[in-house]
């Protein structure tokens, strides 16, 4: 692990100011902490700073500790202790972030840092000849099952092999990295085992629960059954604060034609949703250009019906909340503020 310093002085810009759209995403950002609390958003204005730049300057930690009014120091602590910072000027295509602890280390980070050495430098933090490509080492990525894996950028790479680290290098170098998927690179679902399930490999929880109930001991029956009744009784007093007119409201109202009541009434036909295509009309807009959508996150957003930045651009706060469930990044949307983002887009397309 390297010591993590800012730059020399002799590569440092003299100054630092986020562009228009940057300036006016931070001044939104710095306004989702409490009051008293905007320090909070150090780590996302740094990140910002890094994308606008490629990596962060001394003038960059300075500006932002202005902005936030924090001491100088506890922002520069922030930049020099996460590795996902980069602190001098890093490849333009990649910068390589091959982790080395233990996992990773037994199952052959040696070899995927070799080959960083005979096909980027032989240094970390030593861009290439071309200047598009740089590598480092860095402590556990939290990716461990799947190791060896490298970081590049916001995406990993897992499940490495000698070969396939050469592939992803010469794609990156090649300005072709988007052809890479991210994640595992064996035949495998994340971190679910090669080969297939070795476990869970049942019927889904819902249905055994039910088929199988028949066949349960008597004492787990017991159990079940006080459970459920616990439940129907939650629902009972639930429904009842919800539906008894108060001049009825001495006691609570039977549980059953209550429960009954709720049961029956009616949800919303299909939650009204944002627009959703079955195709693209016309051709697909290359969803990757907003930031924090690769490629693996573009398809899933197509599979859903969405291919157009104007669809994301007409996009509400309850359709931000019914995307955010069918993705698995919670949060994403709004942290990356896609909206704003493909509405940009949208009009820069037209
Ligand atoms: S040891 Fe490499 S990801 Fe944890």
């Amino acid at each position: 692990m390297s010591v993590r310093r800012l730059a020399e002085e002799s590569v440092q810009p003299t100054s630092f100011s986020f562009n228009r759209s940057n300036a006016a995403w931070a001044k939104r950002k710095i306004k989702d902490y409490p009051k008293g609390r905007e320090a909070s958003a150090v780590i996302p204005l740094l990140m910002r700073a890094q994308e606008q730049d490629g990596w962060v300057t001394k003038a960059a930690i300075e500006h932002i500790a202005e902005m936030l009014d924090m001491p100088l120091i506890r922002v520069l602590e922030v930049a020099t202790f996460y590795t996902q910072f980069q602190l001098a000027p890093v490849g333009k295509r990649a910068h390589i972030q091959v982790c080395g602890t233990t996992p990773c280390m037994l199952r052959g980070a040696g070899d995927i840092m070799d080959v960083c050495k005979k096909r980027i430098s032989p240094n970390p933090f030593e861009i290439s000849e071309d200047g598009n490509m740089s590598w480092e080492e860095v402590e556990c990525q939290g990716a461990c099952v799947n190791a060896p894996m490298i970081m590049i950028f916001k995406d990993s790479y897992e499940d490495l092999s000698i070969t396939q680290m050469e592939h992803i290098v010469d794609r990156f170098a090649a300005g072709k990295g988007d052809e890479i998927t991210p994640g595992p690179q064996i035949d495998r679902i994340f971190s679910a085992p090669e080969g297939g399930l070795t476990s869970l490999t049942g019927k889904p929880v819902k249905v055994a629960a039910r088929k199988s109930s028949a066949k349960l001991p008597a004492a787990a029956k017991t159990v079940v059954k006080k459970a459920a009744a616990k439940v129907a009784g939650k629902i009972g007093e639930i429904a009842s604060k919800k539906t008894v007119k108060p001049a009825v409201t001495k006691k609570a109202a039977p549980a059953k034609p209550v429960a009954k009541k709720v049961t029956t009434k009616k949800v919303p036909a299909k939650s009204s949703g944002p627009e959703r295509l079955k195709k693209p009309s016309g051709k697909a807009d290359d969803l990757k250009l907003i930031s924090g959508v690769g490629p693996k996150l573009e398809k899933t957003l197509n599979d859903l019906g969405f291919w157009h930045f104007s669809q994301l651009a007409k996009w509400k706060k309850a359709d931000v909340a019914v995307v955010d469930d069918e993705l698995s990044f919670k949060g994403r949307i709004e942290r990356d503020d896609w909206i704003k983002q493909a509405k940009a887009l949208a009009k820069k397309a037209k």
